[in-house]
């Protein structure tokens, strides 16, 4: 069984989007975990507004957003399409 299909079937979460259980490089669970609550180095992102995450990434892409831990955001916010990253945040 994949981590995504565990992650859903024992935590009762919606069906996650290709993005944040596959995406490149990286999937967003990998930092972000299944739910949104992220490992303590990564952002929890739970709860957050749709706008309010296609802003932060757009800003990682742009480099408006930059600090010690913005690295491997900044990869994800890079090759995101839009499509993924409103799926992403609507999950
Ligand atoms: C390699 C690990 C990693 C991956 C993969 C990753 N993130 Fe992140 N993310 C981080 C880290 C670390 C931060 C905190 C960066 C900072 O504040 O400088 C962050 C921050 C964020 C924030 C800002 C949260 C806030 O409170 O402002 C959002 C939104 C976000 N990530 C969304 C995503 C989405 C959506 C994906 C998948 C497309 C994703 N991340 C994939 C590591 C990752």
């Amino acid at each position: 069984m994949n981590q995504a299909l565990i992650a859903t079937t024992y935590t009762g979460l919606p069906r996650m989007p290709e993005v944040v259980a596959k995406g490149k490089p990286l999937p967003c669970m990998q930092c972000h975990l299944a739910n949104g609550g992220s490992h303590p180095e990564s952002a929890a992102i739970a709860g957050l507004t749709v706008n309010y995450i296609m802003e932060q990434v757009h800003a990682f892409r742009d480099g408006e957003r930059a600090d010690v831990r913005t690295g491997r955001m900044v990869q994800v916010a890079k090759i995101i399409s839009e499509k993924d990253l409103k799926e992403a945040a609507e999950y």
